[in-house]
């Protein structure tokens, strides 16, 4: 049997890329599956946890038994999902893959081929929601990031995390180990690795496996640190 020591805890998990419009026809997005965020969300209701999923794009997954599930599209719509859902939490876990620009301008009508055809698409920059999570400063709530890196070792995987963790000021980071010698692809996989990294110095290590354990022994860590 699983342990219950999320029990109450309210957790809010994103999953999945997030899809900015260019006309009513074309989107620009992240390609994720949303894999490891639905199995956070699960496992976490597994353990006792009030979980709300905020999923953006993914792969056709099954909903998580006995969780809220807010589906949205745009980072816009995520941003303020999460940061909603966010308030009353004591754990938010941004697993998503955002998009980090979209179109400046949403053409009203399919952008056609031919003469005045487009030759270069104007982007802005997305708000950060994690940026905007930590800024909110929220005593007690937890923030946890993703982040994808690749590294010839171990050390170099683990010297870039080390370093967005202090960049983007969470409580937590993920450090996906991607690509590198083993030329593992985490994101449309079943099985994924990597670090979790905490503010505090911790690291633990998070060996190759199912996407179902590498969330399980995120949230042994993150039940630790709540007791
Ligand atoms: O800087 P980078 O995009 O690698 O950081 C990844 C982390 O930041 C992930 O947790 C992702 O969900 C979050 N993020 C975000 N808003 C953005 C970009 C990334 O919340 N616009």
């Amino acid at each position: 049997a699983l342990p219950r020591d999320l029990e109450g805890r309210r957790v809010v998990v994103s999953a999945g890329g997030t899809a900015e419009p260019l006309d009513p026809v074309r989107t620009l997005g992240n390609r994720s599956s949303g894999r490891q965020g639905y199995a956070l969300a699960r496992v976490a209701a597994q353990r006792g946890a009030d979980v709300t999923l905020v999923a953006g794009t993914t792969a056709d997954l099954d909903p998580p038994a006995a969780v809220d599930v807010v589906r949205v599209r745009t980072t816009e719509e995520m941003r303020t999902a999460v940061l909603d859902a966010g308030k009353g939490a004591e754990v938010v876990v941004m697993a998503a893959a955002v998009a980090d620009f979209r179109p400046a301008d949403v053409a009203g009508f399919k952008i056609k081929k031919g003469p005045g055809e487009p030759e270069a698409i104007p982007l802005t920059r997305n708000p950060d929601i994690l940026a905007e999570l930590v800024a909110e400063q929220v005593p007690g709530r937890l923030v946890l990031g993703f982040a994808a890196e690749t590294g010839d070792a171990d050390h170099d995987v683990l010297s870039f995390g080390r370093a967005k963790l202090e960049r983007k000021g969470c409580d937590y980071l993920v450090v996906n180990a991607v690509g590198g010698p083993t030329g593992h692809n985490a994101f449309e996989g079943a099985d994924n690795e990597g670090w979790l990294l905490g503010a505090d110095g911790s690291s633990v290590a998070l060996p190759m496996g199912s996407k179902a354990a590498l969330a399980a022994r995120v949230w042994d860590t993150v039940a630790d640190r709540l007791a």
